[in-house]
């Protein structure tokens, strides 16, 4: 049901916050610049995680909103940003009048909507005639030294990799924006590192949501398949990449 947590990120919550809530800054402040967020404006975060890109808005005088689904990720989000406001809720559902956002935003979120074209209708309804919508995704597996990790956590278990889907590669935004009837204003890819210092860090970041048992198991695998990444003087350094794209909604 939708404002479920599902896919069970409370339980991760804290850990996501930890070895992943700070890596997509650069994507945030691309996103910000491309949108022309300023003090003054109102921006949603749709599936707003552990509140990172919520502090961020405050601290440039946004009035700041956000949702997600999970308690434990919306708990982090309130102490983090505790001007913001911080609904439990979905993508499906959002829980705000027409029209009031300058702004909606959704980073590495929509891909868990039911219905992906549901929720930037929706993102769209909230949002004020002429407003913007941004929506930020990781960038298709090519781009992205963690994909060659867990290519290779997914192949010991006999799996294939996750697929790209429709939203990763080049245009998939754009096109999921412009099916949603909006003109596409803006598109960009933006480097996203990820570094871990040491072995535990990478194990638990890329493991993130495996158990103790899980994480010892695919420690082997994932700490030979990190070794390109390995920086001098200890610990790994991936290069990952984000795709975003804004678009206008009909005024
Ligand atoms: C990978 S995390 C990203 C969090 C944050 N946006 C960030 O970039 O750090 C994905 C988030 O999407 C949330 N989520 C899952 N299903 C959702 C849905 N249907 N609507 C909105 N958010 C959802 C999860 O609870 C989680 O907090």
């Amino acid at each position: 049901m939708a404002g479920e947590d599902e896919d069970g990120w409370s339980s991760v919550a804290g850990e996501w916050a930890e070895l992943w809530g700070g890596f997509a800054d650069p994507a945030r402040r691309a996103v910000i610049a491309a949108t022309g967020i300023g003090s003054g404006f109102r921006v949603l975060d749709i599936g707003c995680g552990s509140g990172e890109l919520l502090a961020m808005l405050d601290r440039l005088g946004v009035a700041a909103a956000g949702i997600d689904p999970a308690p434990g990720m919306v708990a982090l989000a309130r102490t983090k940003a505790p001007r913001a406001d911080v609904r439990l809720g979905s993508a499906e559902s959002l829980p705000w009048p027409d029209g009031g956002f300058d702004v909606a935003c959704a980073f590495n979120a929509l891909q868990f909507a039911e219905d992906t074209l549901d929720a930037v209708a929706e993102a769209v309804r909230v949002t004020k005639p002429g407003g913007l919508i941004a929506v930020c995704n990781w960038a298709e597996r090519s781009h992205n030294d963690i994909d060659t990790i867990e290519a290779a956590v997914a192949a010991a278990h006999g799996d294939e990799p996750i697929p790209d889907g429709d939203l990763r590669p080049a245009g998939g935004l754009e096109s999921l924006l412009a099916e949603a009837g909006l003109e596409v204003v803006a598109a960009e890819l933006v480097e996203v590192l990820w570094t871990a210092p040491d072995d535990d860090t990478l194990v638990r970041g890329v493991l993130l949501g495996e158990d103790a048992a899980g994480q010892a198991a695919g420690a082997p695998t994932v700490l030979e398949a990190a070794t390109p990444f390995r920086v001098a003087g200890g610990g790994y350094r991936l290069s990952n990449a984000f795709r975003f794209a804004v678009a206008r909604t009909p005024a």
